[in-house]
């Protein structure tokens, strides 16, 4: 069974558990949360917000390391590696 991670979505205060291969949008939206998206697939930037902890980033292609470095994150394709707090 895959490692899961307490995602915290600071608009709604609501907190899922999110497994270590499943994406942070997606583990949100299936919680009924409502959060931008378009492309899902790391390459618009609809989903980008600011993360607090360590999320995956390696399919997010249209993020810069400025805006890496400044905590955002695309969540679409961003799967935890630590517990998170989602600025959505
Ligand atoms: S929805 Fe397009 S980058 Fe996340």
């Amino acid at each position: 069974m895959p490692k899961t991670h307490r995602v915290t979505f600071l608009r709604s205060g609501k907190t899922v558990e999110v497994g270590e291969n499943e994406g942070v949008l997606g583990a949100g939206l299936q919680a009924g949360l409502s959060l931008a998206y378009d492309c899902r697939k790391g390459r618009c930037k609809t989903c980008m917000v600011k993360v607090d902890g360590i999320i995956d980033q390696a399919d997010a292609w249209l993020i810069s390391n400025e805006e890496l470095a400044e905590g955002y994150a695309l969540i679409c394709v961003g799967k935890p590696r630590s517990d998170l707090r989602v600025h959505a």
